[in-house]
């Protein structure tokens, strides 16, 4: 059969347009579209999608433009185990991340792809991560057989017709295919979420590309995100350090800007595990007293930042993506007025309740759920059900997908082409217990130890077992895209280039917003209320703040936090700083886990670290 390739005019690479035909050979799609990012192509293909059942239009006075989709029940999440990097040497995708040699994938993967699309239309999906142009940016083509895929993209990244002036006729791009899985025979009815049992998400580090199939869930399906923005980018960031240029960092951050009363603006970048409160962090409303002194807080990015040294040493930051794909559970005016404006209208959810009114609901919206609503797997709910059988009316991984530029808070230099400078990381897991609530490293290498360390707990963003430990180094478990170990030295050689070079690097901190009493309740609020620690962070980079040196680093003492307007005793303040030596020697043996885990590439600056802080402790 023979498919026309239907390219524009506009579309003048060669290249892409042999690779787009030698894939629709392979897939053998219906015919393909090319997509060029307008409104009539978004709204056409939602109009398309409502009529196929894959999306339900909400009602357009409580949810303007707004659509539901809901998931096969067993595509709901990122599928760690179904992940994997394919470099031509196992040591270089490491040992925390799944290896099959590229000879054997690629032969796996023809099989897999041969008619994979059939019945279906293929979409090429241009895009770019980060803003057009921008030095630190970088195009890809998705090429996919998902309608959904195409309008989530669209609000998740720079995509459409723009892109291909970047990319001229010679421009490089990050080739990436994924397919549902679901071809379909002539006449054959297709579901309402086509995906397959069977999932690959596979990326070949040193070719650049990406394979996705079987899935169609937002981290495994828009490439963009987790597997190019930080799989792919991760190893092009490190293989562009060289003896002269320290390269550059993809990571799992939000970037926001603080407003300090003292008029002074700061750019941070924060990694927390997924469903750790990144998108509350980064949409952070300080509280009233602080607010009406001058504090404010700004979102550049919520989930991915890139971070590259500029010319004087300075690690600039952008945020390659232009929307959020964060998760619904738990969010609710008072945990995150701004989200809550931002998902006012113009948004795709995925697997919340849907009410009697044709709106919106998932556990934790609003204190009294609705007598009645649809659950994600479509059955009637009830909060009866809920009590009586834990029936959940949305997925614990529920999501919407929404642009940036609905963001109230939005920062205004987000979209600036040459990033922001940083002036802090900080470093986040799910802790109940050992972990305080803030230590600044003492240095760039000790910064890196903390990072590299964290532990967490495991949350519904990935399918697999709940709420326990692992170890989760800068949050990028998941998504480091080579040997962690060498991702470690990547940073600490990063540190030293800059710091040789006389820069100033941004300050290290290490949080835990998470830790419980004995009845399993969270001691400290959160929330609004971090922008306190965050005050605490910004005065001890000025050198106004005071703190005690411990084990690891630097924490406050209860009067170095600003308790105005907040009533928090010191006795509670203790449980969540206080550094059990017995609890802290039970982590190092974990730490000293992860070390022998990681023990090929290892860099001995961090096993000289741990000796230093295991003597400290005594
Ligand atoms: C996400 C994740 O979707 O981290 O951001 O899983
Ligand atoms: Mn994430």
């Amino acid at each position: 059969m023979n498919i026309s390739l239907n390219a524009p005019a506009y579309v003048r690479h060669e290249g892409l347009k042999k690779w787009v035909a030698e894939i629709a050979a392979k897939a053998k799609p219906a015919s393909i579209v090319w997509c060029d990012g307008s409104e009539e192509e978004y709204n056409r293909l939602c109009a398309e999608m409502v009529q196929s059942g894959m999306l339900h239009k909400l009602n357009a006075e409580k949810r303007p433009n707004s659509y539901l989709a809901r998931s096969s029940p067993d595509d709901v999440a990122r599928v760690e185990d179904r992940t994997f990097i394919c470099s031509e040497n196992e040591a270089d995708a490491g040992p925390t991340n799944n290896w099959i040699a590229p000879s054997e994938m690629r032969t796996k993967l023809d099989t897999l792809f041969d008619g994979a699309m059939a019945g279906r239309t293929m979409y090429v999906i241009p895009f770019s991560m980060g803003p057009l142009g921008s030095p630190i940016a970088q195009i890809g083509i998705e090429l996919s057989d998902s309608p959904y895929v195409v309008v989530n993209m669209k609000m998740m990244t720079r995509m459409g017709k723009k892109v291909f002036d970047v990319l001229g006729d010679k421009g490089e791009f990050v080739p990436c295919i994924h397919t549902v899985g679901a071809p379909l025979a002539a006449g054959q009815k297709d579901s309402v979420w086509p995906c397959n049992e069977t999932k690959y998400i596979v990326h070949f580090p040193e070719t650049r590309e990406i394979w996705s199939y079987g899935s169609g869930y937002g981290g495994n399906a828009l490439l963009g995100k987790k597997c190019f923005a930080l799989r792919i980018a991760s190893n092009m960031g490190r293989s562009e350090s060289s003896e002269t240029s320290p390269g550059w960092l993809a990571e799992h951050m939000l970037i926001l800007g603080v407003e300090a009363p003292w008029g002074k603006k700061y750019h941070v970048a924060a990694a927390f595990p997924s469903a750790c409160g990144k998108t509350n962090f980064a949409m952070l409303i300080p509280p009233a007293g602080m607010a009406q002194q001058g504090w404010k807080i700004t979102t550049i990015g919520d989930d991915i930042a890139w971070i590259k040294p500029d010319a004087s040493g300075n690690l600039r930051a952008i945020n390659p993506e232009a929307g959020y794909f964060g998760v619904a559970p738990g969010t609710n005016k008072s945990s995150n007025f701004n989200c809550m404006a931002t998902l006012s209208q113009d948004t795709i959810f995925t697997n919340v309740a849907l009410t009697d009114e044709g709106d919106v609901w998932w556990e934790g919206m609003t204190k009294v759920p609705p007598a009645h609503a649809i659950d994600w797997q479509g059955r009637d709910w009830t909060p009866e059900l809920a009590k009586e059988k834990g029936v959940k009316a949305a997925h614990p991984n529920a999501r919407f997908t929404v642009a940036a530029t609905q963001n109230p808070v939005l920062d205004p230099e987000w979209d600036n082409p040459e990033g922001v400078v940083i002036d802090a990381f900080i470093f986040g897991g799910r802790r109940s217990t050992t972990v305080p609530l803030v230590t600044e490293a003492r240095d760039w290498a000790e910064g890196v130890y903390m990072a590299a360390t964290m532990g967490s707990e495991t949350t519904a963003a990935a399918a697999g077992q709940l709420g326990v430990v692992r170890r989760d180094p800068f949050a990028m478990l998941p998504f480091c895209g080579y040997n962690m170990a060498e991702y470690f030295s990547h940073w600490l050689e990063l540190g030293e280039h800059l710091e040789g070079s006389g820069a100033k690097l941004p300050k290290i901190f290490c949080v835990n917003w998470f830790r419980t009493d004995e009845d399993g309740k969270f001691v400290w609020p959160g929330f609004s209320e971090n922008t306190r620690v965050l005050k605490w962070m910004l005065e001890r980079i000025e050198g106004e703040a005071k703190g005690s040196e411990h084990v690891f680093g630097i924490t406050p003492g209860y009067e170095d936090l600003d308790w105005n307007g907040m009533d928090f005793s010191i006795e509670k303040f203790n449980t969540i700083t206080s550094i059990d030596a017995q609890a802290w020697r039970k982590e190092f043996e974990l730490h000293a886990e992860l070390f022998e885990r990681l023990a090929h590439g290892l860099p001995d600056a961090l096993i000289k670290i741990k000796a230093s802080f295991e003597t400290r402790l005594g």
